[in-house]
């Protein structure tokens, strides 16, 4: 069987926690903080000294338990959230915000319910200055890659909760972001069709070299997609550890290699 581009990654050596070598890293994370400030004055901690360099055409997940900052992290790199202190970089410049690259897939309600799933994907090109028929044709390029042609008409209540994170996917790739940043983009589906659409997502990687930062809950996701998969700790949310995942793709649960790395992680997130 010939080798796929997919099979033949394997992932950059950025080092652990980000202190690899600063060429290879494309989004940089230094010393990042998140404190919260309550409604009563009172601050909340909820990230400490965050340290991660993320390469170019990486596929990273950042797995962890409910509250241990996943979300917040995910936004602080997309510019959605700002950094109490430390820094985040995408290719050396400081994220001041969004529009420098990155896509995102929000964790949930992410369409509106008003707009046809062509127009939903033709709103991410709201700021590119096209015409509104060139947004029209390019929505619909889009819907094509993930596999929606017949269904660029149709309103999200009349869509599966699978064609809706396809949808959302689309206007993720409207503006072609070098950095796609998913929360947990799956969480919501069953067992078939989120095995199908992550083999869309590695589709989509490959032949649009993107950098993906990838959010789940689920260590056989996480094994399944990527490069390397971050465990966040709670109570501050902070990285207890990395784990490089080499192993060929297309990954097979069957695989010892797989299980040896599924038990590691579990025991890690358990204790
Ligand atoms: N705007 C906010 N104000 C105050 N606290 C917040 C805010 N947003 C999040 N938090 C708190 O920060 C912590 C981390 O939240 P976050 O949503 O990042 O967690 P998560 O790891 O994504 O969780 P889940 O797996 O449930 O999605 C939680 O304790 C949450 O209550
Ligand atoms: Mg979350």
């Amino acid at each position: 069987m010939s080798q796929s581009p997919v099979m033949e990654r394997r992932s950059p050596d950025t080092g652990v926690g980000g202190r690899g070598p600063a060429e290879a890293a494309f989004i940089r994370i230094d010393g990042a903080r998140k404190v919260f400030t309550q409604r009563s004055g009172g601050a909340v901690p909820v990230l400490d000294n965050v340290d991660l360099a993320i390469a170019e055409n990486e596929f990273v997940s950042f797995i962890g338990r409910s509250g241990c900052g996943k979300t917040t992290l995910l936004n602080m790199i997309a510019g959605l959230e700002d950094v109490s202190a430390g820094r985040i970089a995408i290719a050396g410049k400081v994220v001041t915000g969004p529009g420098q690259g990155q896509g995102v897939v929000f964790q949930q309600h992410a369409l509106f319910p008003w707009l046809t799933a062509v127009d939903n994907v033709a709103f991410g090109f709201r700021k590119s200055g096209l015409a509104k028929a060139e947004r029209c044709r390019r929505a619909l390029e889009l819907l094509s890659l993930v596999g929606l042609d017949a269904a660029a008409g149709r309103y999200p209540r009349e869509m599966s909760g699978g064609m809706q994170q396809r949808v959302s996917i689309a206007r993720a790739l409207a503006l072609d972001p070098q950095i796609l940043l998913m929360d947990e983009p799956f969480g919501a589906l069953d067992e078939l069709t989120r095995i199908e659409l992550q083999q869309e997502l590695l589709r989509i990687w490959e032949a649009r070299r993107k950098t993906i930062v990838f959010v789940t809950h689920s260590i056989s996701e996480a094994l399944t997609l990527s490069d390397r998969i971050v465990l966040l700790a709670s109570n501050p949310g902070r990285i207890k550890r990395i784990f490089p995942v080499d192993l060929p793709r297309p990954r097979l649960r069957t695989d010892p290699g797989f299980n040896a790395l599924y038990q590691a992680i579990w025991n890690e997130l358990s204790t």
